[in-house]
């Protein structure tokens, strides 16, 4: 089975909007877990325009299921979680400027600040994952550094679902086997693009937050949460079929 996370971040962005304390991203993350989401992911970015300290906090407190904090490779970060101590985290880029996390970490070229980062993650009980483009060279990185888990970065095929980028998702599950790594992906994945994704050999989780949320203000989150899980079992069903 491929546990679906939820990511609950944009819950945090239209309560941000007023100011206040509605809608609750820990009640939307209790909510998710309730209704099958197998993990909840929230991102503290440095400039908190989403999740706030205090919702790692209560998320950490009030969660059954695994809390995956993402986060940009910083001191300040890594001591956060250090003392938080989530299931796991996902190391990303970031930048203030962009919308969202629009590439992956380059841990090729950030080996040594990376490893010794890893390394207290790690000691500190939590498992690692780094969010990579679909490059086997950042794969192999990841593996080199320490890191248990790579989360492949869906965006480019999200945004323009070809054969070529599936082949390069392809190319990076499998290199992510050869390296000993457990297989993540996500970013930008909706009802539509999930279903070939799904199919990557070793797939053990996506990480959904975008779609599912905005798709939360029609059907409500328990039933969005229900298709998209129906749309991830089918694609990885007809791969087991060969299809
Ligand atoms: N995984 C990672 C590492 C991300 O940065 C994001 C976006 O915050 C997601 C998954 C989820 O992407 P989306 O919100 O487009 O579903």
């Amino acid at each position: 089975m491929i546990r679906l996370g939820v990511n609950i971040d944009h819950v945090a962005t239209v309560r941000n909007a007023r100011g206040g304390i509605h809608p609750d991203p820990v009640a939307a993350a209790l909510l998710a877990a309730r209704h099958g989401a197998d993990g909840i992911t929230a991102h503290l970015r440095e400039d908190r325009r989403h999740i706030r300290d205090e919702d790692m906090k209560r998320l950490r407190q009030e969660l059954s299921v695994p809390l995956n904090f993402e986060m940009a490779a910083t001191d300040e970060m890594v001591t956060m979680a250090c003392a938080l101590r989530p299931h796991a985290c996902c190391l990303v880029p970031e930048r203030r400027e962009e919308v969202t996390t629009e590439g992956g970490l380059d841990v090729l070229g950030q080996q040594a600040d990376l490893r010794e980062k890893v390394a207290r993650l790690k000691e500190a009980g939590i498992r690692v994952s780094l969010f990579v483009d679909p490059e086997p060279a950042q794969i192999e990185a990841s593996a080199r550094i320490g890191g248990q888990v790579v989360e492949l970065h869906t965006g480019a095929y999200a945004h323009d679902p070809d054969e070529k980028e599936l082949a390069r998702l392809h190319a990076a599950a499998r290199a992510t086997e050869v390296f000993g790594l457990e297989l993540h992906a996500g970013h930008g994945l909706t009802y539509t693009n999930v279903g070939r994704v799904a199919g990557l050999p070793g797939l053990r989780e996506l990480n959904i937050g975008h779609f599912l949320i905005g798709e939360a203000i029609f059907l409500g989150l328990p039933v969005a949460i229900s298709r998209m899980k129906q749309e991830i079992a089918t694609g990885a069903l007809f791969k087991a079929f060969g299809q």
